[in-house]
């Protein structure tokens, strides 16, 4: 697949491993800690779509801030890149290191620090898997603001430096409002206390905003305190047959309007992405008569009233099918037929990669445009692909998938640039939610004027002059051709 890499040349200015250095880290993290062994190295050094590899020969797992601001201070003194990781979930090639980078691993920082029920305002380290907080606030009686298909195995840090949206981003907001503080190591050791717990904090710049989204570039992530809504009872799923776009749209408008403030979650999946699930993974069936529809919905309401909530949803799905949007439909009767029609969504991605080669694009389009870059797509590749859109329609974020039996170069330029250029001509983002990492730090140009990326590049020498952490990523290899 190597032709298929961003090229990148490796920067010379950073050192290569030494003895010493490994002495070093043994001294700080102890023996364990500093991992050597070439199994659990090749699983750090390859992604989740096992598309990019590094061949890192050190992975070093800090248990604690110091730790991290040690390893930081030594790295930075000599010039030895890192590439912080967490759950090794990202989409972008940017939790992989491309060359011979340390890996930070965050997994062993993994406590919950407090909860504050009167406020609902948690603190943990970075290094918290997001399912464990989910499990450890149910029991508390309050959820996480946001939920994604990698739960299992992605890591609060993680979510925070890649500013993860998810399955809850139409209710809840994006983690730059309920993310309320963080603590970060920079590359030069030092750490940044800016782990408030204040709803309302007007002194000077917000910081923590700069390392939101980030991708490990401007510092490591160690601490979060962030806000967590509490747990209603009254959870309604519906997963919903629509004829054509069209209809999904206006039944999204709708849904706003009518369903309101129960609202919690509006993704869609088209046939083919279906299609996918009910082949590849085991244990699925389409809870809808086998009838060809073309678009699928699953609306999820929220609330604190069973019987309100139920006979305003049941209300609004009657009136939908009468108007037409709806073509077929059906509401889960318990939790368990709830979590099935969520796995047919959320397994999408893991259905993709069992069904061989895919091209990935995480684009955020004005909702009424977004699937005319589908239809648009399946014209230009014919037979020779399997071209699928499925995403979080209620935050106007497609994931517009190719599946091809293996990857090849020929494959690739009839998608790229064409995929770019079409967002940047309708004023889109070419990352709503997954980040630029490798694959798409040369790209950024197509959704940031050339002025913002200047200044983002200050930013980067400023905090991090001898660009060690996570390099390669995010921000393009030379912005020359660009001014
Ligand atoms: P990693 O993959 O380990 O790292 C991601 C980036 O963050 C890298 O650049 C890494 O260097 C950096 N990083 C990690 N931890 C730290 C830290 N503590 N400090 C500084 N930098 C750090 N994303 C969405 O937005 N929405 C979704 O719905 C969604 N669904 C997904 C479903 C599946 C099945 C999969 C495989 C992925 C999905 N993703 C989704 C992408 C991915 O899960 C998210 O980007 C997630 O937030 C990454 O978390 P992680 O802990 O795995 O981070
Ligand atoms: C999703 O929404 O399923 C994730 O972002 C993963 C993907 O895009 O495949
Ligand atoms: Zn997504």
């Amino acid at each position: 697949f190597g032709s298929l890499a961003e090229k990148v040349q490796r920067d010379p200015s950073f050192s290569t491993l030494s003895s010493d250095d490994i002495s070093y880290f043994k001294g700080i993290l102890g023996e364990k800690n500093v991992v050597q062994d070439e199994e659990r190295l090749a699983i750090a050094n390859t992604d989740w779509m096992h598309k990019y590899k590094g061949s890192s020969k050190l992975l070093l797992q800090p248990q604690t801030t110091e730790e991290v601001s040690q390893i930081l201070k030594y790295c930075n003194s000599r010039s030895l890149a890192v590439v912080p990781q967490g759950g090794n979930t990202g989409l972008v090639g940017g939790s992989v290191p491309v060359f011979d980078e340390v890996v930070i691993n965050m997994s062993l920082m993994n406590n919950v620090i407090s909860f504050d029920k009167v406020s609902g305002i948690l603190v943990c380290e970075a290094g918290c898997i997001l399912e464990n907080l989910i499990t450890f606030l149910d029991n508390q009686g309050f959820i996480m603001p946001l939920d994604l298909g990698a739960k299992g195995s992605c890591q609060i840090g993680g979510n925070i430096s890649t500013n993860a949206g998810g399955l809850r981003l139409v209710r809840y907001g994006s983690l730059h409002g309920t993310v309320l503080g963080l603590e970060v190591v920079l590359a030069n050791g030092d750490i940044l206390d800016m782990l408030g717990t204040l709803r309302k904090d007007n002194t000077g710049y917000d910081l923590k905003h700069l390392f939101i989204g980030s991708e490990g570039s401007l510092g490591i992530v160690t601490k979060v305190s962030i806000l967590t809504p509490p747990k209603l009872f009254s959870v309604n799923v519906a997963f919903l047959a629509c004829q054509d776009y069209f209809s999904c749209q206006k039944l999204l408008v709708e849904a706003k309007g009518k369903l309101g403030e129960i609202l919690s979650a509006f993704e869609f999946l088209d046939s083919k992405a279906l299609d996918l699930v009910l082949n590849h993974l085991d244990g699925v069936r389409n809870p809808l008569p086998p009838t060809i529809h073309n678009f699928y919905v699953l609306i999820e309401t929220t609330g604190s009233d069973e019987t309100y909530d139920r006979q305003k949803l049941e209300a609004f799905l009657l009136h939908a099918m009468e108007g037409g949007l709806i073509s077929d439909g059906v509401l889960a009767q318990d939790m368990n037929q709830a979590s099935a029609f969520w796995y047919l969504r959320e397994g999408v991605p893991e259905a993709l990669m069992k069904a061989g080669a895919v091209y990935k694009y995480d684009l955020s389009l004005p909702v009424e445009k977004m699937y005319d870059l589908v239809d648009e797509m399946r014209t230009r590749l014919g037979d020779s692909a399997n071209v699928v859109g499925y995403g979080h329609l209620g935050d106007g974020n497609l994931h517009l998938n190719i599946s091809t039996p293996q990857y090849d170069d020929r494959t690739l330029a009839q998608i790229e640039p064409f995929v770019y250029e079409w967002t940047s001509a309708h004023r889109g983002s070419i990352s709503a939610e997954h980040g630029l990492g490798l694959m798409k730090a040369n790209k950024i140009f197509y959704s940031k004027p050339t002025a913002t990326v200047k200044l983002m590049t200050s930013i980067k020498k400023m905090l991090d002059p001898k660009g060690i952490l996570n390099p390669y990523k995010v921000l393009p290899h030379s912005i020359d051709s660009h001014s």
